[in-house]
C-alpha cells in the first residue's frame, strides 16, 4: 500500500508552509511548566509565582529548587539542598589547568564555555539528572571567578561554605566577604534572570537535549547562544553606551546620532514583550537604590531612548528590556563589564538545566523543516567538463 504525504510530493505540489516572519517568531516550539512569559501584559511567572513576589523574598537556591523539583523548598529541604550544592564547590585539577592555559585576553564567556565543556568531559556520564544539574550549576561561579583571578595574575580562591551562591561568587572574585547590599542586589538579579520561556539559549539547550545528547553538551551550546548581543551579550554594551554618552546633556544628541546611523540601542526592544519587561521594572528600582548617581544618567538615557524609539519606530513597540538596568545593577555590585554576560549564565544555567530535564522527560527529537529557495533541476557536469 502506498501512502502520499506532503513530503513525498514534488516540491511544487506541496501545500504552502504557514507564513513565517522569520526567526521562528510566534511559533510554539515546546510545552513547558517552568516559566510563563506574557508579552502583551508584561508578566513573567516561574511555576505559577510572579517574579515580583519572588525577587526580593527568595534566595537563588530556592528558585533552583522550584525549577528542578516543581515547588519552593521548606526550610529543611532548603538546608539539604544548599548542603548538596556546597559539596560540589570544587574545580578538578585538569579543569583548573585548562583555565590557567587560556590567554588572559580570552573573553570570560569563552572561558566559562571551555571550562564547562572540559568539566563535562571529565565528569558527566549518562542520562541528564538533577544531580548533574546541581553539580554543574554549583561550578559555574567557580570557573568564572577562577578565570577572572588568573587573568589578573591572582590565584583562585577556595569557596566559603557559610556563603550562599551569590555571596560566594562575589567572594571568589574579590577575596573580600561582600557587603550585604551587594549580595542582596546580585541574588535578586540571579532570581530575575533564571528562566524565560523559549528564549534563544534555552531553545538551543532543548534542541541538543532532544537528540539524547548529554546535559553538559546542551549547556555548552546554550552558553554559545547567550553570548551574542541580540541575547545576553547586551549589558556590557549598555555600559559602553552610558560611558560614551557620559553626561545627561550629551544624551539626546548621542542617541539621535546612533539611531541615524541605523544602530540599535542596547537594552531596548524584545521579541516577546510589547510593553515593559517586568524584570526591567524590578531592576530599575534596585539600580535606583544601588547606584543613585549612575541612576540619574541611566534614567535620563532610558527616557530619551524610549521617546526617540517611539517617535521613529512607533509601530515596533520598543520598550526597556532586562539588559538595560542589569548593566547598572551589576556594575554597582562591583562586576566589570565583561563579567556581565557570564554572570547572566550563572543565573540562566538553572533554567537551561530545568528545560533539559523537562525535554528528556517527554522527549521527541526537535527537527523542524526549511523551505528550500535555491535552484532546482540543474544539469550536473563532471569536474573535467566544468
Ligand atoms: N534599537 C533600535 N531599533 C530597534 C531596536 C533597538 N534596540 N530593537 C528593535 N529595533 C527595530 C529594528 O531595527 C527593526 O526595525 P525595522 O524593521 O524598521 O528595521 C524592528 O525594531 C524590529 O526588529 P527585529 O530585530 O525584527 O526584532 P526582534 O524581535 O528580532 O529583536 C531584539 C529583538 C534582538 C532584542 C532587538 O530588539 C534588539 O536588537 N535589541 C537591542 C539588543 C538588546 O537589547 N538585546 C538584549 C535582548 S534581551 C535578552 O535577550 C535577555
Amino acid at each position: 500500500m502506498s501512502t502520499t504525504t506532503s513530503e513525498t510530493l514534488p516540491q511544487s505540489q506541496r501545500p504552502p508552509h504557514k507564513e513565517s516572519k522569520g526567526g521562528l517568531e510566534g511559533i510554539v516550539a515546546a510545552t513547558t511548566a517552568l516559566s510563563k512569559v506574557e508579552g502583551t501584559a508584561g508578566q513573567l511567572t516561574y511555576c505559577g509565582y510572579t517574579i515580583h513576589d519572588l525577587v526580593r523574598k527568595t534566595l537563588f537556591e530556592e528558585i533552583m529548587h522550584l525549577l528542578w523539583f516543581g515547588h519552593l523548598p521548606n526550610q529543611k529541604e532548603l538546608s539539604g539542598f544548599k548542603a548538596d550544592l556546597i559539596a560540589e564547590r570544587s574545580i578538578p585539577p585538569m579543569v583548573m589547568q585548562v583555565l590557567r592555559d587560556l590567554p588572559a585576553s580570552t573573553e570570560p564567556m569563552d572561558a566559562l564555555r571551555t571550562a564547562v565543556s572540559a568539566w563535562g568531559a571529565l565528569s558527566i556520564k549518562g542520562h541528564p539528572s538533577i544531580t548533574q544539574a546541581l553539580a554543574v550549576t554549583a561550578r559555574f561561579p567557580l570557573f568564572l571567578a577562577a578565570f577572572h583571578r588568573l587573568r589578573r595574575g591572582q590565584e583562585p580562591l577556595e569557596s566559603r561554605p557559610e556563603l550562599d551562591h551569590a555571596a560566594n561568587y562575589l567572594y571568589l572574585l574579590t577575596g573580600q566577604v561582600p557587603k550585604d547590599e551587594h549580595v542582596i542586589g546580585l541574588n535578586a538579579y540571579l532570581v530575575l534572570l533564571a528562566d524565560h520561556g523559549m528564549n534563544a539559549s534555552t531553545f538551543t539547550a532543548r534542541v541538543v537535549a532532544s537528540t539524547e545528547s548529554d546535559i553538559v553538551s546542551a549547556l555548552v551550546a546554550a552558553i554559545g547562544a547567550l553570548k551574542g548581543p541580540l541575547h545576553g551579550g547586551a549589558p556590557s554594551k549598555v555600559l559602553d553606551m552610558l560611558d560614551a554618552i557620559g553626561t545627561v546633556d550629551n544624551a539626546e544628541r548621542w542617541l539621535r546620532d546612533a539611531l541615524a546611523r541605523g544602530e540599535r540601542l542596547m537594552g531596548f526592544g524584545h521579541r516577546v514583550y510589547k510593553t515593559e519587561d517586568p524584570r526591567a521594572e524590578e531592576l530599575r528600582e534596585m539600580a535606583r537604590v544601588a547606584d543613585p548617581q549612575g541612576f540619574v544618567l541611566a534614567r535620563r538615557v532610558e527616557e530619551l531612548a524610549l521617546a526617540l524609539l517611539h517617535e521613529q519606530k512607533p509601530e515596533r513597540r520598543l520598550y526597556t528590556n532586562v539588559e538595560f538596568y542589569s548593566a547598572v545593577l551589576l556594575a554597582s555590585v562591583g562586576l566589570v563589564g565583561d563579567l556581565f554576560t557570564p554572570t547572566f549564565a550563572i543565573s540562566r544555567v538553572i533554567g537551561w538545566a530545568a528545560h533539559v530535564l523537562e525535554q528528556v522527560d517527554h522527549n521527541r527529537l526537535i527537527r523542524p523543516e526549511a523551505d528550500y529557495t535555491g535552484p532546482t533541476d540543474l544539469h550536473f557536469m563532471p569536474l573535467d567538463e566544468r
